[in-house]
């Protein structure tokens, strides 16, 4: 993704516009670990790979930030999440 927002914003409801935006925060943060961990399975520094892989899990937290804010403004996506982890818990049994 790399900051390429993929929608435009202003054609967005007054309604949905927080949630995108926190959506959108979210996959910017799922990229950044894509982005950290691919470099780190790159280099050959272990220095410069453990820094990599420890700024890869920060970008995890927030995604866990947008995340719980999210959750507080949609509330079927709460309802979703929990449902969709019951679901896998199911199939795993
Ligand atoms: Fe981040």
């Amino acid at each position: 993704m790399l900051s390429q927002i993929p929608v435009n914003l202003a054609k967005v409801s007054k309604k949905d516009l927080d949630k995108e935006i926190l959506r959108l925060g979210m996959i910017a943060e799922l990229d950044a670990v894509n982005l950290y961990e691919q470099l780190a399975s790159m280099t050959s520094n272990s220095k410069i790979k453990a820094i990599l892989l420890d700024i890869a899990r920060e970008e995890k937290t927030h995604v866990g930030e947008f995340q719980a804010m999210l959750l507080k403004l949609d509330k079927e996506q709460e309802k979703e999440l929990a449902e969709g982890k019951k679901e896998v818990d199911e199939i795993l049994g």
